[in-house]
């Protein structure tokens, strides 16, 4: 099949990739020439395990190419995917501009039948904007070809982009066309192996399950973070309460990890715009604001517990940072919890020594050259001479420090850790005072 894809972001070119790995052909555009260019000298302009090596691959097999054309990309395909972004407008909701720009050129510049899909996560009614986009371009240019909207929201997890866009657990398909159902069947056939995981619905509900599904993930980590401050208060270990009620399985263990918040481009836009949503159609959705209160309180929750054991001024007091994204595996910190930590921790006069395996060039790019603020190359180094050690991302290689070197190395001898990766007796045994999140 031939697939165009508008908008070489982070959606964009996973699917396009993972598109051209199953044996499309695949033209992704993008407006920015220095992006293009990165593609096309083979390299890839984000980190996500496992994408650099299938863009090659399909580059030099000829299935995947990278282009600046507009007029060209939408001739191309005969489905074109909607993959730009939607930042969110100064109210929460959701910024369409970029979509409907995307579906106005489909209109100006097709020159066949085509399947447009929406794959950006956009707010309920999108689907209908870009119809209404590309009709108008059409009746301007005097014009009669048939078309449709299709909804397919993207689940990927980053770090894991790859990994689940080429076995997803479930496809959404949105779609009231007849022909829009059965390209999008015939696309998605090689993704389903043993069973059906194609989900067929209307649009609007394709829509609205995106923003439900990371509603509901962030509830549960708000909940979990909100659990933890009791569990503290009342003397009671969160962990031990994670694995008794993760082990029903009406339950389930995941997303139930509590820590220093959720951050990330997907659950704090997506709460709120999904907010914004309830409240222009006249709902005001008490949970969904509760889980953003909530998660803003926690992303603050290491800074009131080093406050709690430092006090408020921390001049001269030097802090080991380990982890800067805004999870493991990506070098993203958009709404990272680091973010907040750094502004509070350099306002109190302390001085930090980050580490993060891949996002601290993006650090750099954030904070720049911030007095107090330096990165070192391992997280050994950071450790090395400073008053205490905050752990804020879930990163693999933090799972089993040398606690004994770590007890030398801290002149306070203290861990704050955001993210509960360490049995607390195991770093008290070595003489270190240990600060969880709910934990005892
Ligand atoms: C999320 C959804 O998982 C994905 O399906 C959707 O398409 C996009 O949004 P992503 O933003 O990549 O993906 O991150 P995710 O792995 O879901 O983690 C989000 C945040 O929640 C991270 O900051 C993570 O540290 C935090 N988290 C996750 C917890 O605090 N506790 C948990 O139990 C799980």
């Amino acid at each position: 099949m031939k697939i165009s894809v508008i908008g070489t972001g982070y959606v964009g070119l996973v699917s396009g990739a993972c598109l051209a790995e199953m044996g499309n052909h695949v033209l992704c555009l993008d407006v920015d020439p220095r992006k293009i260019e990165i593609l096309r000298a083979g390299s890839i302009p984000i980190y996500e395990p496992g994408l650099e090596a299938m863009v090659q691959r399909n580059v030099a097999a000829g299935r995947l190419s990278f282009t600046t054309d507009i007029q060209k990309s939408v001739e191309y395909g005969l489905i074109q995917f909607i993959a730009v972004g939607t930042p969110p407008d100064e109210d929460g909701s959701a910024d369409l501009s970029h979509v409907v720009t995307a579906a106005r050129t489909i209109g100006r510049y097709m020159n066949a039948r085509k399947v447009v899909v929406d794959k950006s996560t956009v707010p309920v009614g999108t689907a209908e904007k870009v119809s209404a986009a590309i009709a108008e371009e059409l009746s301007q240019r005097g014009v009669k070809i048939p078309y449709c909207v299709v909804s397919n929201p993207e689940f990927l997890k980053e770090g894991a982009a790859v990994e689940d866009f080429m076995r997803p657990d479930r496809i959404v398909v949105g779609a009231d066309d007849a022909f829009g159902i059965e390209t999008m069947r015939a696309l998605y056939a090689p993704f389903q192996r043993n069973h059906d995981k194609l989900i067929l619905m209307d649009v609007k509900s394709a829509e609205l399950t995106k923003y439900a599904a990371n509603a509901m993930l962030a509830t549960r980590i708000s909940f979990m973070n909100e659990l933890a401050l009791l569990a503290e208060r009342l003397g009671a270990d969160i962990e031990r309460v994670r694995q008794g009620i993760g082990s029903d399985p009406r339950i389930g263990y995941q997303f139930l990890y509590p820590g220093c918040g959720y951050g990330g481009s997907c659950f704090p836009k997506d709460v709120q715009a999904l907010q914004r949503t309830a409240t222009e159609n006249g709902l005001d959705l008490r949970i969904l604001e509760a889980v953003e209160t909530v998660n803003e309180r926690q992303k603050a929750v290491l800074l009131d517990k080093i406050d709690a054991h430092f006090g408020k001024n921390l001049d001269g007091k030097c802090f080991a940072l380990w982890g800067l994204a805004f999870k493991p595996n990506t070098d993203d910190m958009r709404e990272a919890p680091a973010r907040i930590l750094i502004e509070g921790l350099l306002q109190r006069g302390a001085t930090l020594r980050a580490f993060d395996p891949v996002a601290m060039e993006e650090a750099r790019h954030i904070f720049g050259q911030r007095a107090g603020l330096s990165f070192v190359e391992s997280a050994e180094k950071a450790v090395e001479g400073a008053d205490a050690l905050v752990v804020v991302t879930e990163w693999q290689v933090f799972r089993s420090p040398d606690f004994e070197q770590m007890a030398l190395s801290l002149r306070a001898r203290v861990v704050f850790d955001g993210r509960n990766l360490y049995e607390p007796h195991l770093v008290r045994a070595a003489g270190l005072t240990y600060h969880g999140i709910g934990r005892l």
